[in-house]
């Protein structure tokens, strides 16, 4: 299996509680919180260890929380590499309310790393021997939007092949730069092209014209319940998963993300990694909360499209 290293600039931790009801003014008694470490990447190297494989998740911790972010990914058995900083590592809150069953995810700032901070993280990602680097995920305040395109650097500087999951100017400045992998949804797709939104129709033309500039070797477009299209110079596939009762959608992007990579380590092609990812990502949907992919929905879910041939052109 080839080396995979995650990189997250704007790790977290994600308490999750729930209350009877919302009620403004009043005392709002909580159930016993549950604490998992989060952030784009380290959710991929999270899920990577569930599915049985390995990844070292490198990013950016302090103070007290930073400590406790560490022990939190020791406890899940997930390696890691984590570089001190002043700032202390931020605390997201999600609470369900029982009385409607709805789910609200309260998400503070990142916390500032500094320059000689994440010129660390930058040196460490170098040096770390990675044959695939997955980044992903936000990035705190202050840090420079052409991140990305830096580590798309190193990639090509170490013969690494670079996966991005992002948003907004810093997923467009990695793109300018060039990388292996693209793993947008239909919203990202749309930032990366300048449009309000795009058609599932016009998604084939917009992942062509990337690839044309030379701008990465395939995307990955993930559709939701649709599954994900996947295209190259050559070639357009589709992916249909199942249908599943969903329970929470939180972190499917991050358990597919982890199932392609995690296979195409492991000697697979793109196009089977793909629909191992897809049922990595429909997987998690089974799931309440922020909870990620179990290995054995995925392996139900991966035989099932196996035997329906859910690959659609
Ligand atoms: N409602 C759903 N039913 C079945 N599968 C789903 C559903 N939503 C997501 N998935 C699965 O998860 C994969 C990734 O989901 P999605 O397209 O929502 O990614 P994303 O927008 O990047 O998600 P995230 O919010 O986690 O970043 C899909 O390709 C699909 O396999
Ligand atoms: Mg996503």
């Amino acid at each position: 299996m080839s080396k995979i290293i995650t990189v997250t600039f704007n790790p977290t931790i994600d308490k999750s509680t729930s209350i009877a009801a919302l009620m403004p003014e009043k005392k709002l008694k909580c159930a016993a919180p549950r604490f998992e470490p989060g952030g784009g990447g380290i959710n991929v190297a999270r899920a990577i260890k569930k599915l049985g494989g390995e990844a070292l998740a490198v990013y950016p911790a302090g103070g007290y929380s930073g400590k406790f972010l560490n022990e939190l990914m020791a406890r899940e058995g997930v390696t890691m590499h984590a570089v001190p900083t002043k700032s202390h590592t931020r605390e997201n809150l999600i609470v369900f309310d029982r009385s409607t069953s709805l789910q609200y995810r309260f998400g503070m700032p990142g916390s500032e790393v500094l320059e000689e901070e994440w010129r660390q993280l930058l040196t460490d990602i170098e040096n770390s021997g990675a044959e695939y680097i997955i980044a992903s995920g936000s990035l705190p305040p202050g840090m420079p939007d052409d991140i990305f395109g830096w580590i798309a650097d190193i990639a090509r500087k170490i013969k690494a092949k670079l996966i991005v999951d992002t948003s907004g100017e810093a997923l467009k400045k990695a793109v300018d730069k060039g990388v292996f992998l693209l793993k947008p949804n239909l919203g990202e797709l749309s930032s990366l092209v300048g449009k309000e939104e795009v058609s599932h129709e016009s998604v084939d033309e917009i992942a062509k014209e990337i690839i044309g500039r030379d701008c990465c070797q395939a995307i990955i477009v993930s559709l939701g319940s649709a599954g994900a299209r996947l295209i190259t110079k050559d070639e357009v596939i589709q992916v249909i998963p199942p249908v599943v009762k969903r329970l929470s959608t939180v972190g499917a992007g991050d358990s597919m993300v982890a199932g392609v990579i995690l296979s195409l380590s492991r000697g697979m092609d793109l196009k089977e990694a793909m629909k191992y990812g897809v049922a990595c990502g429909t997987a998690a949907t089974l799931n309440p909360g922020t909870e990620l992919c179990k290995p054995e929905d995925v392996e139900k879910l991966y035989k099932l499209m196996s035997t329906t041939g859910a690959h659609q052109q």
